[in-house]
C-alpha cells in the first residue's frame, strides 16, 4: 500500500492509496476509532449495493456500529436539503463528537458528506473512500467540502479536513468510461501545473491509462495525491498558491454554465478550459505555442473532446466576472509558463481571451 501524507498541523492525515485494500479498511482504522463507534457511511444506492454493503459488514464484524444514509445519486443532490435530511437521520440515531462519518463515493458525495460532518455537532471526524476518478485524484483531498445554492454551485461550504482517505483503484473497474475520462482532465492538471516528469509519463502509457492497468493506476492517483497534498499543505484556504489547483477551471466552468451543466462533465469542460488558456498564455508570450499543443495532443490521447463549443464572447465574459474565483472584480488565469509551471494573472485582456478561445476552435478543425 501507498501513503501520501498531507501535512497541516494537527489536521495532518494519511492517504492510502492501493488495489484491493477496501477489505482492509475495518482493520485499518482501528488506530483511529476505536469498537463501538458509531460510523455513518454516506452513499448513494449504486455504491451502497456495490461497496457499501461490504463496508457495513467488515465494520459491524469489527464491533464498530456501522449505518448506511444514502442520498440518491447526482449533483442535483448536493444541497442543503440532502444535507438536513442526513442531519435528522445522525441526531435520530444520537451520533456525539466521537461518532464518525465515511463519505464513499465520487464527489458530490464526498463534498456533502464533508460538509455535514463539518457543520454536525460543529464538527466531526470524517474519512473520505473517493470511488471515482474525480474523487481519488481531487475531491477527496485537501478538505474543500460544500453544497451547491441555486444561485451557484459549491457556494454554500467550509473547508474541513478528513482523518483519513482510503483509496481502493480496483473500484474504477465499475466507474462508467466517461466519468473514468473526465476524470484524467484532473490527472493532465498535475502534470501541467508542477510535474513535466509525470505529463511525460501519461504521454508514455496513455494506452495502459485506458485500459485501467493497476500499477499505473495506482502511479497516477498517488502522483496526484502528492501534488495536491504539497500544495494544500503550503495553502489549505486558497490564500494564493492553491488557486493553481483551478488551472483550466476558469474557462471549464463558464462552459458548464453557459451549457447549464448538461452537456459536459466536469472535466470534459475542465479540458477545453486547459487548452485555452494555454493558447492564451502563448498569445501573452508567457509560453511557446508548443505548449497548447501538447497539451492538447494530451487530451487528444486520453480521449477527451477539447473542441470549445459555441459561446456568445459576451455571454461568457459575464460568466467569468461571476465566478467565485474573481478577485476585486478581476478575472484569475491560471497560465501554464512551460510544463510543470503556471503563473497566476487576473489582468487579462479580453481581447486576448477572445483570441485564444479563436485558436481553440481553429487547432480543432484543422
Ligand atoms: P459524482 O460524484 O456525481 O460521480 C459520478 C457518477 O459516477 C455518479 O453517478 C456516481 O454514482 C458514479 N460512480 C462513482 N464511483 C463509481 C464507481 N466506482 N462505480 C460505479 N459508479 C460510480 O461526480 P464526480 O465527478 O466524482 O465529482 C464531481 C463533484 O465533485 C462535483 O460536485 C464537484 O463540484 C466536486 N468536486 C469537488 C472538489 C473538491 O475539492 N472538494 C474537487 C473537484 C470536484
Ligand atoms: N479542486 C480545487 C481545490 O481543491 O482547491
Amino acid at each position: 500500500m501507498e501513503k501520501v501524507r498531507v501535512n497541516l498541523g494537527s489536521r495532518s492525515y494519511e492517504i492510502c492509496i492501493g488495489s484491493g485494500i477496501l477489505p482492509e479498511f475495518s482493520h485499518y482504522i482501528r488506530a483511529i476509532c476505536s469498537e463501538g463507534t458509531k460510523i455513518g457511511i454516506i452513499t448513494n444506492p449504486v455504491i451502497e449495493r456495490l461497496y457499501g454493503r461490504e463496508i457495513y459488514h467488515d465494520l459491524d464484524a469489527a464491533a464498530y456500529k456501522p449505518f448506511i444514509i444514502k442520498i440518491p445519486a447526482g449533483e442535483r443532490y448536493k444541497t442543503l436539503r440532502s444535507a438536513q435530511k442526513i442531519y435528522d437521520f445522525l441526531l435520530q440515531k444520537r451520533f456525539e463528537r466521537s461518532s464518525h462519518i465515511i463519505a464513499l463515493g465520487g464527489g458530490v458525495i464526498g463534498d456533502l458528506a464533508g460538509f455535514v460532518a463539518a457543520t454536525y455537532l460543529r464538527g466531526i471526524p470524517y474519512i473520505q473512500i473517493p470511488t471515482s476518478l474525480v474523487a481519488q485524484v481531487d475531491s477527496s483531498v485537501g478538505g474543500k467540502t460544500g453544497v451547491n445554492h441555486p444561485l451557484g454551485k459549491n457556494m454554500i461550504g467550509a473547508f474541513y479536513q478528513p482523518v483519513l482517505v482510503w483509496i481502493d483503484v480496483d473500484v474504477l473497474d465499475t466507474l462508467p468510461k466517461r466519468e473514468f475520462i473526465a476524470g484524467l482532465a484532473e490527472v493532465i492538471k498535475y502534470g501541467v501545473i508542477g510535474d513535466e516528469e509525470f505529463f511525460e509519463f501519461l504521454e508514455r502509457h496513455y494506452e495502459d491509462i485506458l485500459n485501467r492497468d493497476r500499477d499505473c493506476l495506482i502511479h497516477i492517483v498517488k502522483r496526484s495525491c502528492e501534488i495536491k497534498a504539497r500544495v494544500v499543505s503550503q495553502d489549505e484556504r486558497e490564500r494564493g498558491l492553491r488557486a493553481i489547483l483551478n488551472f483550466g477551471h476558469t474557462i471549464g466552468h463558464a462552459i458548464e454554465t453557459l451549457t447549464e451543466y448538461k452537456k459536459y462533465k466536469h472535466g470534459e469542460a475542465v479540458a477545453i478550459g486547459m487548452v485555452c488558456a494555454a493558447y492564451l498564455s502563448a498569445i501573452l508570450g508567457l509560453c511557446n505555442k508548443e505548449i497548447p499543443e501538447r497539451i492538447d495532443r494530451l487530451c487528444k490521447l486520453l480521449r477527451l473532446d477539447t473542441t470549445a463549443p459555441y459561446m456568445d464572447f459576451r455571454r461568457l465574459w459575464d460568466v467569468l466576472r461571476r465566478d467565485k474565483k474573481v478577485l476585486n472584480e478581476k478575472v484569475r488565469f491560471v497560465l501554464p509558463t512551460a510544463i510543470g509551471n503556471v503563473v497566476i494573472r487576473d489582468n487579462i485582456d479580453i481581447q486576448k481571451l477572445r483570441e485564444a478561445i479563436q485558436l481553440c476552435y481553429i487547432s480543432n478543425k484543422s
